[in-house]
């Protein structure tokens, strides 16, 4: 089964996300033109094909039986929702979520205007975010964003829901969004030194920590989980920074064949180990919206056609 292109996509200069409430009873409508999605899409990668285009579409976790009640992913769960004290990952649930990428504004702003003609009667958007690539790849805080990530061959793997696991699903990806907003005014007010020891890796020239002089509460060591066979747990990072001169933060976007790692990462990071050390930079930053969806293989969209 082929996987939508967008979810393995390498880095883009910008990004659209688009997310969207399902009016009540138009689900034959959104079925129809969610097989006609990468069709329209194909148009545009055809004519504009400098620019690296590639999207993808997901269907939030409430919404997913309602748009197909014939069956579902058998891991889709709701976002996992947590807070500890002010460390809080609220659940923001959105029925639609369209992903467009490239490295041209004027091509995400073209593809994006006929998405939402596309689904003009069907789908109401509730929000919309534009996503910048920040100097050589960098989140807002300064630090370079993505250097863990799966390469090659292990993408795929990581992002990807395989034929035996889940067969009718297989070439899908369980997708978690998350809008962090940055307080960048207190971020900017303690040394580099002591971002560098929340990050866990060097700011400007992005050199990961030995790993024994990598504090328990850096978001590094927090996120960087093992399993019981002692192999790494791991999700595809797809997000970028988003904003305006009033308010800045990150589009986290976590893509895996399975929803457990991402909800492990944020449970380790809000909740800590157990001995005080929590995510220090949930000090600087937090979530204010979270929802989880599933992006189905193309073959799967085009199903209703
Ligand atoms: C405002 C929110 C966040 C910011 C600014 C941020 C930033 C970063 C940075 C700078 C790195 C180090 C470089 C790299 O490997 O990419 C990193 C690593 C990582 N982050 Fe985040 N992150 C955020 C939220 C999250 C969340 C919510 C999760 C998962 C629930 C997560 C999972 C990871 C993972 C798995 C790594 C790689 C760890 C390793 O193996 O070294 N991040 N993040």
């Amino acid at each position: 089964m082929r996987h939508q292109p967008g979810l393995l996509a390498e880095a883009n200069l910008h990004s659209l996300y688009l997310l969207f409430e399902a009016e009540p009873g138009t689900e034959a409508l959104i079925r129809h033109h969610l097989a006609c999605f990468h069709p329209m899409i194909n148009d545009y990668v055809d004519e504009y094909s400098e620019s690296e285009l590639s999207s993808f579409v997901a269907i939030g976790s409430e919404y997913w039986s309602v748009l197909f009640p014939e069956g579902r992913p058998n891991r889709l769960a709701a976002f996992p929702g947590m807070a500890v004290e002010s460390r809080v990952a609220p659940h923001t649930p959105y029925d639609i979520f369209v992903h467009i990428r490239s490295d041209r504004v004027d091509v995400n702003h073209l593809v994006g205007t006929h998405v939402c003609e596309l689904f003009a009667d069907s789908l109401k958007l509730i929000e919309q975010v534009k996503g910048f690539r920040y100097l050589d790849g960098r989140d807002l805080t300064g630090f370079v964003d993505g250097t863990e990530n799966p390469h090659g061959e292990k993408r795929r793997r990581v992002a990807l829901v395989d034929h035996k696991t889940d067969p009718l699903f297989a070439g899908g990806s369980y997708v978690h969004i998350q809008r962090y907003r940055h307080r960048m005014d207190t971020w900017h007010e303690i040394p580099t030194k002591q971002q560098e020891d929340i990050i866990g890796r060097t700011k400007s020239d992005n050199i990961e920590y030995p790993s024994a002089e990598k504090p328990a509460f850096s978001h590094t060591k927090r996120t960087n989980l093992k399993n019981g066979l002692g192999e790494s747990i791991e999700i595809l990072r797809q997000s970028m920074p988003y904003g305006t001169m009033r308010v800045q933060g990150l589009f986290f976007i976590s893509l895996c064949h399975d929803p457990n790692p991402f909800k492990q990462m944020l449970k380790s990071m809000i909740e800590g180990d157990g001995r005080g050390h929590y995510d220090r930079l949930l000090n600087y930053t937090q979530a204010e919206t979270g929802a989880a969806f599933f992006a189905p293989s193309i073959e799967f969209l085009k199903r209703f056609l």
